[in-house]
């Protein structure tokens, strides 16, 4: 019989996600009635239509595929030169940040990326993640075995937790302590807080100081309006040496079920081996995925490339103006129904203090018998997270207006 991974007997029950949906779904069968009027604002999943020119795109890519002199087969497994080459132009570039096309590397979805950057990185590192935190951070490094057992309320030893609440504004400063490996999301899933130039600058210090490597997950940056918020840690001076940028189109393209991403990997990054000498990581992660991908399929990659096109961009534009709509409708009706908010500003999530001392589980429950709405407890997403809970603003406009308007029963 083989072994198993036994890290994986660390985990708590069940991913966050799916914990709630058989929650909902407990409920649905109790309360077929209630499930009828049921709206879901757990899961940051899009609802909207893909943009036309990413379908039209997908289709003629499609298309080529079905004729031989147009067919192709495997691919780059880094990911194609004509996609790497439009966001290093169109996300970078054009912003004057330096980054070659050779530094992105396409994948399958940030949520994918961040499991498959554990492959090059040591398991002796220190990590530090923020609490409350994107689940898939922590789980990840418990299931490489990089953390001890889980305490009660569900952190784990051996992992450098970052408070963000709501007295830092749900943006933790840098740490006395030493870290290898530190975790950074902006605009942040779940508080919707995002970091200013100052202070992702102290964390680009930090690094410096510490040698650490900042993984930063810009999944949401697409939904910032303030223009002095950075869209990207490369727009902090020297974070070309201590930083790798995570990306999506799930977001701004409405991917979450296409699957596309990326991450930009400067050459400049350097990690230490156990006998000191440094490596650049840039080729380790090139040699992990001619391994172990052919990268995304290539009507995919085409779709996304569509997106950075005249009318890809004002197609993405559209969609988030759609759901930060909502999100504006979901945070005026949750401050008017008197519960405390945060976030929902630069980002799709709304962040919201439960009501009457309630845990965020009651909290869930409270909403999800009383007015037939999924939201996310904030406890899901750490220690920090509880006596919060999540509400997502991806939905349709009738769906979040009407939760709105059954906000104002609590
Ligand atoms: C969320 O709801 O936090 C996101 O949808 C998760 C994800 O993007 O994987």
């Amino acid at each position: 019989m083989a072994y198993l991974n036994e890290n994986y007997l660390k985990l708590q029950a069940g991913y966050l996600f799916p914990e709630v949906a058989r929650r909902v779904r407990d409920f649905c069968e109790a309360n077929p009635e209630a499930a009828e009027r049921l709206i879901r604002c757990g899961i940051g999943d899009v609802t909207e239509p893909l943009p036309r020119a990413a379908i039209d795109a997908m289709k003629r890519a499609i298309e080529e595929l079905g004729h031989r002199e147009t067919f192709r087969g495997y691919g780059p497994e880094q990911g194609y030169e004509f996609l790497r080459s439009a966001i290093a132009q169109h996300d970078y570039r054009d912003r004057d940040i330096d980054i070659a096309d050779d530094e992105i590397f396409v994948s399958d979805g940030s949520k994918c990326d961040c499991g498959y950057v554990l492959d090059i990185l040591g398991d002796q590192n220190k990590i530090a993640v923020p609490d409350p935190v994107y689940p898939v951070y922590v789980d990840t490094n418990v299931m490489a075995g990089h953390t001890g057992e889980v305490r009660k309320n569900g952190s784990y030893e051996g992992i450098l937790y970052l408070a963000c609440t709501a007295e830092n504004g749900f943006v933790p400063d840098p740490p006395a302590e030493h870290a290898d490996l530190v975790y950074l999301c902006f605009p942040n899933n779940p508080t919707g807080a995002v970091a200013s130039r100052g202070q992702l600058s102290r964390w680009v210090d930090y690094a410096r100081q510490h040698e650490a490597l900042l993984l930063f997950d810009a999944a949401y940056e697409a939904y910032i309006s303030d223009p002095d918020v950075p869209h990207s840690i490369f727009e902090i001076p020297d974070a070309r040496d201590c930083a790798i940028e995570l990306r999506s189109f799930s977001k701004n393209g409405g991917f979450t079920g296409v699957r596309c991403g990326f991450t930009v990997m400067p050459k400049s990054v350097l990690a230490r081996t156990e006998s000191g000498r440094r490596v650049p990581l840039h080729p380790f992660w090139q040699r992990r995925w001619s391994t172990k991908s052919n990268s995304v399929n290539y009507p995919v990659q085409r779709g996304a490339e569509a997106l950075y096109s005249a009318e890809g961009r004002k197609q993405c534009r559209a969609l988030i103006d759609h759901y930060m709509g909502n999100a504006e409708i979901l945070r005026s009706a949750a401050s008017k129904a008197g519960l405390e908010v945060f976030g929902g500003v630069n980002a799709p999530y709304i962040w919201v203090k439960t009501s009457d001392g309630l845990t965020s589980w009651e909290m869930f429950d409270r909403l999800l018998r009383e007015l037939n709405v999924v939201i996310t407890p904030g406890a899901g997403f750490g220690a920090q997270g509880e006596g919060y809970v999540r509400i997502s603003a991806f939905n349709s406009r009738d769906k979040a207006e009407e939760v709105a308007h059954r906000l104002q029963k609590l």
